[in-house]
């Protein structure tokens, strides 16, 4: 029997109410030789380019900012505060410690253009940047600052912005049109005694919740698979599949 208390994972909360608890640095890789300074999460990274791949975006769709550490967010945050004031400040960017940049799980997107703004990257909703939207959550990613939830995210609407947090919780969140924050609250509250069933690929997850360390005995039946995430909030979620 091992006991898992890890403090990673796909399924970190990180927002103004949930600084990122750990200082472990994440797998990072360059997304894309020909930016070699942009870096994520080296699943995410991968994934990532699939679905750029898969909408024939490979010259269109840029990277704009992938990992970020806790002096780049600082500088970052100071240099827009400077420049754009203190309102714009607070609905575009993350309080330094605060930012899912931090964990290499998000990155931002631009349509190829001579000049991308940094802050607020132009991303359309149309041509591939919108066949991208379309097939995200097939990849794992979701949109995470969607319009209408700025209240529960305390982040202005980005539509540059995804979160990758693998693709049953991505799946199930498109399909429901809960953000991450309310995700979490509805596994922690609903799925602890019981497991959420999310078909997805092909395959059947069953997801539930853990406010304490997993036995790995309890996980490992014989043709499963299973994966957990500390939730950044003193919790687990806990993903198998067959
Ligand atoms: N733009 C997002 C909120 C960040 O700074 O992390
Ligand atoms: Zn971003």
């Amino acid at each position: 029997m091992r006991v898992l208390t890890q403090a990673s994972g796909a399924l970190l909360l990180v927002n103004a109410a949930h600084a990122i608890q750990t200082s472990a640095a994440p797998d990072l890789v360059c997304v894309d030789p020909r930016w070699p300074e942009i870096l994520l999460e080296r699943r995410a990274a991968g994934l990532l380019n699939a679905c750029i791949r898969a909408v024939g975006g490979e010259h269109t769709i840029v990277p704009v900012s992938g990992w970020r550490s806790r002096e780049e967010q600082q500088a970052i945050w100071d240099d827009t505060l400077v420049k754009e004031g203190e309102v714009f400040t607070r609905q575009y960017v993350a309080l330094p410690g605060c930012s899912e940049h931090q964990t290499g799980l998000a990155i931002d997107l631009g349509l190829a253009s001579e000049e991308i703004d940094f802050i607020r990257p132009n991303f359309p909703y149309s041509g591939v940047c919108g066949s991208f939207r379309k097939l995200a959550a097939d990849y794992g990613f979701i949109l995470r600052y969607p319009a209408g939830k700025e209240t529960v995210t305390g982040i202005a609407h980005e539509p540059w912005h995804f979160r990758y947090v693998g693709v049953p919780h991505a799946r199930f969140m498109a399909e429901q049109g809960l953000v991450l924050e309310e995700y979490m609250e509805m596994l922690r509250r609903d799925y602890s005694q019981r497991s959420l069933t999310v078909c997805a690929a092909c395959r059947t997850f069953h997801i539930w919740y853990c406010d304490e360390s997993v036995r790995d005995d309890l996980l490992s039946e014989p043709g499963s698979y299973w994966q957990v995430s500390a939730d950044n909030c003193g919790g687990f979620v806990v993903t198998t599949w067959r």
